[in-house]
């Protein structure tokens, strides 16, 4: 029963992230509904009887609550925004008319810039931004694999988080409330910038980069401009040993296909645009020009492009 302490939870992107908060949620005994982009993909889910969920060895076929934006017939009062950063604007819109002015809207995802726009677009909502090392991928298209535990931060500049964290905790995933969660969000992406990018154009796993003098390179170029933009804009205590960071993430993913990497190899959008596309938006508002980054933005987009004709 959804009540304040345990509302019911929409969510938005049922993709890998989405539907892993989803089948823990329905798991533990709690209310969510996934909402699909239109009635065919709805369709073709109830056709497959659910999400089939892969967790410690264990697969279940999950049978959760499921709607699209034409089949939405209760007002949204909290939502969970699984979708990439890319799609959020579009996937929302398509909803807006359903969402109760002073919804708690969380948007669970990588890259930046995204969270302004949708609170633009919802100046009354409760505005939440959560960044996550749970690790999970879609072996098929309403499969989900929890392939590695991680942990999840909260916050908002505006509200205390400590309610939406815990109604997120759906066991095992815990949400932790953060008071400084744009310093966490702005050292995932400068990691990210630092990785995924390079990723796509040695077209090699995480932990490949560390062999390639070139990619080290690069590497370096890519911190020290970021460290220069962070200096700025304050932010540079959030990024003590940036360098080292980054070689140690690389290390401790090394056998990761990250993301953007696998976006590019299925064909998909990537979000460069909300990583290396922010940062140098960012830059670019400061009278600095980021050349490593631009050059590491600009391949990627023109391999996607390749990708995708
Ligand atoms: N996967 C991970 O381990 C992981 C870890 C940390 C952070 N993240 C971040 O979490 C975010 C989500 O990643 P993901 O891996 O879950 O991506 P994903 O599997 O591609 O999921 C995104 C979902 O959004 C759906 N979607 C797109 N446009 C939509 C619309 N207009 N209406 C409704 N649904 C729409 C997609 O539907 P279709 O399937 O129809 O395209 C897809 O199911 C990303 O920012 C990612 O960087 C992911």
């Amino acid at each position: 029963m959804s009540n304040t302490a345990n509302p019911t939870w929409s969510i938005l992107g049922a993709g890998a992230i989405g539907s892993l908060w989803a089948c823990y949620a329905q798991r533990s005994g709690h209310n969510t509904e996934l909402i699909f982009r239109d009635r065919r993909s709805l369709a073709a889910y109830r056709q497959h009887g659910g999400i089939r969920f892969t967790a410690n060895g264990q697969t279940d076929l999950l049978n959760i609550a499921a709607r699209c934006p034409a089949t939405i017939t209760a007002p949204i009062q909290h939502l969970l925004i699984t979708t990439k950063a890319q799609q959020t604007l579009t996937a929302l819109a398509a909803i807006a008319e359903y969402i109760q002015p002073d919804a708690s809207l969380v948007l669970l995802q990588n890259g930046l810039g995204i969270a302004e726009q949708v609170q633009q677009q919802f100046p009354e909502a409760r505005l939440f931004k959560a960044s996550t090392t749970e690790g999970a991928y879609r072996p098929s298209r309403f499969a989900v694999v929890h392939a590695g535990r991680g942990q999840t931060l909260i916050g908002s500049a505006a509200d205390k988080a400590d309610a939406i964290a815990q109604s997120l905790s759906f066991a095992p995933l815990t949400v932790s409330p953060n008071d400084n969660i744009d310093a966490v969000l702005w050292r995932k992406l400068a990691i990210n910038c630092a990785i995924n990018p390079l990723t796509v154009i040695h077209r090699c796993r995480n932990g490949e980069l560390l062999d390639k003098p070139e990619a080290l390179a690069q590497i370096a170029s890519v911190v020290e401009e970021i460290l220069q933009l962070s200096k700025i804009l304050n932010f540079d205590q959030e990024l003590a040993n940036l360098h080292q960071q980054v070689l140690d993430v690389a290390r401790a993913t090394a056998n990761n296909r990250s993301s953007m990497l696998q976006d590019i190899e299925s064909g998909k959008e990537t979000e460069i645009e909300a990583i290396t596309g922010y940062l140098c938006r960012l830059a670019a508002k400061q009278g600095l020009h980021l050349p490593a980054n631009q050059l590491l933005l600009d391949e990627v987009q023109r391999i996607s492009l390749q990708n995708r004709v």
